[in-house]
């Protein structure tokens, strides 16, 4: 049973009838924050007043009155301005325990209208850099996926892989120009990464150099515009002063555009290697671009070389998955619906949608600025058809009512966008999300990158945080009272655990749409939020059985001992331990897995206050012992199958 759901069930029937729309009040409906003030609060009584004209307490009373927990409740108590505190029977607890106890999936109840949700994740861009952003997104994707699977609802995965994006044009143009044969046959997709490098760099440069005239001029410019402004600006005149700050703000991030490009101008033109290439290539640019558009438009020489790229590609991606234990239902890439573009572009003119602009095929939308361009002038189609294309292959083929987003938050105009026009297009019940997150930032403030910067690069983030892992495990081993008790194999088989459990947890534990910082020694701590904590609490529990002597498995056909929740620690676990589901409805709702993880973290901090606070092994009283080794057994399986549900695994020793 979802507890808060039961109460804000409760709750509803009273509030409806005294107001519109309760559903605001009814949200006020929460877990106490402090234990003094009961098990839950309704705090709905304090902006009911204003509505209902009657003081507070007067409110809370009324409420009270009315509401009929008696069931589940000791009477409510009314406290400071109009809170009303509310209690959990203990006896109930008890009752509901039991039944999580013998419950496989914890009493977490499969929801009641399912949806068919199709879910976007990982969705790299192959042969260029898989970054720590594409990381994250998989790992948030993978989560959310377990999740709301796991409360009933139809998912589908679809790695939307970058596979068609100007980048081949980039890798084209360095084959043909500069690769190295032998590297190229022994690490494909290494040298494919330094290719796409080297003609980004260089086309990098030649851009810059055609720019920075322009940039130059409008240096000028704004320059004189100031000087022109300080002359004529007068103390009292409010605007002019407002002008001329807006003007020198435009001044310095130009000036700053003009010395960013001229120390990149410099640094290519002084280097050995680039400066020669980039002198004997000064058309990279335009004919990178042109070896895209003969890919797309079919040219037979350029797409086998794709044919031969992608696969080796998608290769070295997979390793990754395979590491991370992640598999996709579908990765159906750009390429994949090339085919469909062209009558994508015709559904939009037909329907009045898409309009002519300056050669290019746009659709414009109220509340943007800029068109969403489906069609380019130069005839190419773009991200935004390929993405419309998606969503009607989605909801036609793969039959979703649902589509989740799961990429960076700097595309979130991109999506608005998109929605806007998928909704104008037909698909206004189709539920459409982005779900938006922020950057892995390095320590020094700026986007992490990885050492190599490629995917060879995310493979050794792993491998970093595995041999960090290994090296905790190590020391924490040795330290044991007792000795160590781990052998080698097991030391590295938990490294593995705790080192990807580490990076995943990290990336789930900060709000998604916060920007974080890469921190290994913070990942890896074995105290505060993070992965090894928890996995240590559950290694900690299975220890506790080991030493009892006792079978979990045995344990759980004992139906002849009552759960007792008579200490107070025993009784905030238990309660804890019922709030899985609404952790995971919370987590649902927002799509948030760092609900989840706080969840857990409160569970493995009541189990150590527990722990500390009672006596297991030791016990005398076997009724009691019993019943706190089902706890303890609860405790374990709730970590378990939250951990499993981020994607992150357990182990029975530690
Ligand atoms: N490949 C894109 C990138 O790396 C992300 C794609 C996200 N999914 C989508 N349907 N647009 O930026």
């Amino acid at each position: 049973m979802n507890l808060l759901e039961v109460l804000r069930n409760r709750f509803q029937s009273v509030l409806q009838k005294k107001v519109e729309d309760p559903c605001r009040y009814i949200a006020m409906v929460l877990p106490a924050q402090n234990a003094q003030f009961g098990d839950y609060q309704a705090n709905c009584a304090m902006p009911l007043s204003k509505v209902l004209g009657k003081p507070p307490r007067e409110v809370a009373a009324d409420l009270i009155a009315e509401v009929d927990v008696s069931d589940l409740c000791e009477p409510p108590e009314i406290a400071g301005p109009g809170f009303i505190n509310l209690k959990l029977k203990t006896d109930l607890l008890e009752q509901e325990f039991a039944e999580v106890f013998t419950s496989e999936r914890l009493s977490v109840e499969p929801v009641k209208s399912p949806e068919k949700i199709v879910i976007d994740y990982s969705s790299p861009n192959v042969a260029k850099p898989m970054h720590v952003g594409h990381l994250r997104s998989t790992v948030i994707g993978d989560a959310l996926y377990k999740i709301l699977s796991f409360l009933g609802h139809d998912l589908t995965s679809d790695n939307h892989i970058g596979d068609w994006g100007t980048q081949f044009g980039m890798i084209l143009y360095g084959y043909r120009n500069f690769v190295d044969q032998e590297a190229y046959e022994k690490e494909p997709v290494a040298e494919l990464s330094r290719l796409y490098r080297l003609v980004n760099k260089l086309s990098e440069y030649h851009t810059t150099v055609e720019t920075l005239p322009g940039l130059e001029w409008k240096l000028s410019e704004t320059e004189q515009a100031v000087n022109a402004a300080e002359a004529e600006f007068e103390q009292d005149d409010k605007q002019g002063k407002k002008q001329l700050k807006k003007l020198r703000s435009d001044l310095e991030s130009i000036r700053q555009s003009v010395t960013k490009a001229e120390s990149l101008i410099a640094e290519i033109e002084q280097d050995e290697i680039y400066g020669p290439l980039a002198a004997a290539h000064p058309n990279i640019h335009t004919d990178a671009r042109l070896e895209t558009s003969k890919l797309h438009a079919g040219d037979a020489e350029n797409r086998k070389l794709w044919d031969e790229f992608l696969p080796a590609c998608l290769d070295v991606m997979n390793v990754i998955y395979n590491r991370l234990h992640i598999k996709f239902d579908y990765s159906l890439g750009e390429s994949f619906y090339q085919p469909q573009l062209a009558d994508v572009v015709e559904e939009l003119k037909a329907k009045g949608l898409a309009e002519e602009s300056q050669g290019a095929m746009c659709v414009f939308l109220p509340d943007f600025k800029a068109p969403f361009i489906v069609q380019k002038q130069d005839g190419a189609f773009t991200y935004a058809t390929t993405d419309l294309a998606t969503i009607r292959y989605r909801v036609e083929k793969l039959e979703a009512t649902s589509i989740l987003y799961v990429v960076d938050a700097r595309q979130g105009e991109h999506f608005q966008m998109l929605f806007g026009t998928a909704r104008r297009w037909g698909y206004e019940n189709l539920n459409l999300q982005h779900v938006s997150f922020g950057t892995v930032m390095g320590q020094d403030g700026k986007p992490f990158k990885t050492r190599s910067g490629d995917t060879v690069g995310l493979g050794d983030l792993l491998d970093e945080a595995i041999s960090r892992a290994l090296a905790i495990i190590t020391t924490n081993d040795e330290a044991k009272p007792n000795g160590p008790e781990l052998d080698e194999a097991e030391r590295k088989q938990i490294a593995e655990i705790v080192g990807l459990g580490g990076i995943k947890y990290a990336d789930l534990h900060h709000n998604r749409e916060s920007d974080y910082i890469f921190d290994w020694d913070k990942m890896l701590s074995m105290t505060g939020d993070t992965a090894t904590y928890m996995q240590y609490a559950y290694a900690r529990v299975c220890g506790i059985f080991r030493k009892a002597d006792v079978e979990r498995e045995d344990i759980r056909q004992r139906d002849d001992v009552p759960i007792r929740l008579a200490h107070e620690a025993e009784r905030a676990l238990g309660l804890q331990l019922l709030r899985f589901s609404e952790a995971l409805s919370a987590t649902a709702q927002d799509l948030k897995p760092n609900l989840l993880t706080n969840y857990l973290f409160e569970t493995a901090n009541a189990f150590s206050t527990f722990y500390d606070r009672c006596p297991v092994v030791k016990e005398n009283d076997e009724a009691v012992r019993m019943s706190r080794l089902k706890l303890c057994d609860v405790t374990a399986r709730t970590l378990k199958q939250g951990l499993n549900l981020l994607g992150i695994e357990t182990s029975e020793r530690m």
